[in-house]
């Protein structure tokens, strides 16, 4: 008895391994993508008319995502959780940097002064993610 009970056990655990092994993987990519954390270098520039078409001033939380993330303008108005020095800041896609490699971000003076002063010119390791689609702060 005692034994078949240890069996019904080690059968159920494995059961339940393999059901979360099998569990869906949601076909969205940006819930996939959500879960992705890029890192590279921060730096501010002149906010104006974006790339998402949409005017933005230098107090807004905004940035601008490498032309490699920009995904034909798939990621306008996209919010991301910005890390850097212990610090964090979401901030919303509204425009696209050419000089960007694949993780970096360019970001508003306010959003850059978030985390360092803006004469410090560039953040290095600046890690960030996508939030789910339509997630707003
Ligand atoms: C940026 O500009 C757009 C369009 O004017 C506006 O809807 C949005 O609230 C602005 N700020 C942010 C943080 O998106």
């Amino acid at each position: 008895m005692q034994f078949q009970r240890v069996s019904f056990f080690f059968v159920a655990f494995v059961a339940f391994i393999l059901c979360a092994l099998a569990a869906p993987v949601p076909a969205d990519d940006d819930s996939l993508e959500k879960r992705i954390t890029h890192s590279g270098r921060g730096t501010w520039y002149d906010t104006g008319l974006g790339a998402c078409g949409k005017w933005n001033n230098s107090w807004e939380m905004v940035v601008a995502i490498s032309h490699l993330r920009w995904n034909g303008g798939g990621n306008c108005g996209q919010y991301m959780q910005i890390n850097w020095g212990g610090k964090s800041q979401y901030a919303k896609v509204v425009d696209e940097c050419m000089g960007c490699a694949d993780g970096d971000l360019d970001m508003s003076a306010s959003l850059f002064s978030h985390f360092a002063s803006q004469s410090k010119g560039v953040l290095n390791g600046v890690s960030w993610h996508f939030m789910a689609k339509g997630w707003h702060p």
